[in-house]
């Protein structure tokens, strides 16, 4: 059995077909309103090979000349995110354990060839709330290590329906997608893979409601 980090859960299949069809008809929508995107590495200005949006009152953004960045509207036609869709804040309801709805919902979008490099996720001020990620088309090859770089990592599939919650101890856990198995999936009809990242980015206010 693979033993993921602390704080790591992978929940193969947790999204019935029908649900995961539902959520990619809302991406499209997502997809009409606010375009997909090329992201570039912050300084040298390099393309990353996959492609992005986002949904919810923050997105997630980079650029070579401001870098990595949560902002409340698109890069290019400067309008606010759409809406995160009901069955994704459900989603987060059911597994985050966390009190407060998620912000912001990254679409990743993979062609055949693209990747994604080991990477934590810390552009939030919360770490209290989880990363909860879903998994729609075509299997990936997820990669997963400890908090630094120098530990080890472990890799497993992921398929259409997966859902995987870093959270707590896991929270800061080294991730990236080595590859993606094309045509494993027929959900997308031109293939690929869609990676919805739900993230809380703000620390909610505390004290007297
Ligand atoms: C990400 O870390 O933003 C994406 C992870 C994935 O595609 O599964
Ligand atoms: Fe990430």
């Amino acid at each position: 059995m693979l033993v993921l980090p602390k704080g790591v859960r992978h929940m193969p299949a947790y999204l019935p077909r029908a649900t995961q069809e539902a959520v990619v008809e809302a991406v499209r929508g997502i997809v009409q309103r606010a375009p997909l995107f090329v992201p570039a590495m912050p300084r040298t200005g390099k393309e990353m090979s996959v492609r992005m949006t986002n949904c919810g009152t923050l997105g997630w953004v980079t650029d070579k000349e401001r870098g990595y960045r949560y902002q409340p509207t698109h890069p290019l036609t400067g309008e606010p995110w759409p809406p995160i869709p009901e069955a994704l804040l459900d989603l987060w309801r059911q597994v985050s354990g966390y009190p407060h709805l998620p912000e912001a919902c990254l679409v990743n979008f993979y062609a055949p060839d693209a990747r994604m490099g080991l990477h934590q996720d810390r552009d939030e001020a919360d770490f209290a709330a989880p990363v909860v990620s879903v998994s729609l088309g075509d299997d990936c090859l997820f990669r997963v290590g400890q908090t630094t770089r120098e530990g080890g990592t472990k890799s497993f599939r992921l398929k259409s329906g997966d859902v995987v919650v870093l959270g707590g101890e896991g929270r800061l856990a080294f991730h990236g997608v080595d590859r993606i198995y094309p045509s494993t999936s027929a959900l997308l009809k031109n293939g690929g893979r869609i990676n919805l990242t739900l993230r809380r980015v703000t620390k909610p206010h505390e004290g007297p409601a």
